[in-house]
């Protein structure tokens, strides 16, 4: 196993960010975050990290941010499905960009470690529900899902030549205490915050889409279960699917709602079905999500109920 005890993490004030940033300095890791602040929160960086407050596409910040690591985490990126239709070239520009600023910017002889987040928004659409491996075939819907897949190869290709070794985790729809509100990103935190402002959440189409709902802890015990042991791709999911439809009737049940979803159009850029099959990173690195999404639940909505504004 390589040894990775000093670790940048781009992204770490975000939401998956900071509990990784957080689960590293637990185990003994020496922790920078770098992160322009422009979805994250400076508190959310856990005491004991360095935080550089730095954008991923200055070669100067980055250079700082680097300084003494042996191994990067790179999570920072604009996430949004929806939202990269409106601003595909800023989308495009962090994602893609970003993502090579780093790679020419890592010394080889120093950083012997390179973790990528990408995302199921590279897949194809399925035609049926069923989990897809990381074989299935790679057609981006959106934007977004342009911008990873670009950066995987970039990632693959560059590090490659350089001899550094490449994890790339392909993350499903992660929820979870932490995630900042937007009316794009992470459909728990946005149902849950709807319901409790009594408003009704709203549902893109008819509803029976398939999502697969994996835990933030599940990500994070992948990102450091991989971490200096396994390179290649893997899918990190929970390997359970779960309607639109049905996941609206389990948050209007236990937040005992009187709202009713609303339905509108369905958006370009949405899977119809996205599931993983996580037998690999199983293999690779022993990953076992556990934590389900009816008992980890009032996790997300006690953290909507503690923020200040709802
Ligand atoms: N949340 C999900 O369901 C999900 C699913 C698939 C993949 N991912 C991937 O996981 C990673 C983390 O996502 P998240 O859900 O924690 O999102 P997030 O928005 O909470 O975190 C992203 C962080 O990156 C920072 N950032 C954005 N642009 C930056 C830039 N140019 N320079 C420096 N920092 C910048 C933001 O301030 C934020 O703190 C992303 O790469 C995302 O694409 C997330």
């Amino acid at each position: 196993m390589t040894p990775t005890a000093r670790i940048l993490v781009t992204g770490g004030a975000g939401f998956i960010g900071s509990h990784v940033s957080r689960a590293l300095l637990a185990s003994g890791r020496q922790v920078t975050v770098l992160d322009n602040l422009s979805m994250g929160r400076r508190e959310a960086v856990p005491e004991g990290a360095r935080f550089v407050h730095g954008d991923i596409r200055d070669r100067a910040a980055v250079s700082d941010a680097l300084t003494d690591i042996d191994s990067v985490i790179h999570l920072a990126a604009q996430v949004t499905i929806r939202g990269s239709f409106d601003r595909f070239y800023e989308d495009l520009d962090t994602n893609l960009m970003g993502t090579a600023n780093i790679v020419r910017s890592i010394d080889p002889a120093r950083v012997r470690w390179f973790t990528l987040a990408s995302s199921m928004a590279v897949y194809a659409d399925c035609p049926a529900p069923m989990p897809i491996a990381e074989d299935y075939t790679t057609q981006p819907l959106s934007p977004y899902g342009v911008g990873k897949l670009a950066a995987e190869q970039v990632c693959r290709q560059m590090l490659a030549t350089a001899g550094v070794p490449l994890t790339v985790l392909r993350f499903f729809n992660t929820f979870g205490p932490g995630q900042s509100y937007t009316p794009y990103v992470g459909v728990i935190t946005i149902f849950v915050t709807r319901l409790l402002r009594n408003e009704a959440p709203v549902i893109f189409g008819d509803g029976e889409q398939q999502r697969d709902f994996v835990h933030v802890g599940d990500i994070t015990d992948g990102v450091l279960g991989s971490l200096g042991r396994a390179t290649g791709t893997f899918n990190l999911g929970s390997g359970r699917s779960t309607s639109l439809n049905a996941l609206s009737r389990l948050l209007c049940d236990r937040l005992q709602a009187g709202a009713q979803p609303a339905h509108e159009p369905a958006r370009d850029g949405e899977l119809r079905y996205s599931v993983a099959d996580v037998a690999a990173a199983r293999r690779a690195f022993g990953y076992a999500p556990s934590r389900t999404l009816e008992t980890n639940l009032d996790d997300v909505i006690n953290d909507v109920k503690a923020r200040p504004s709802k």
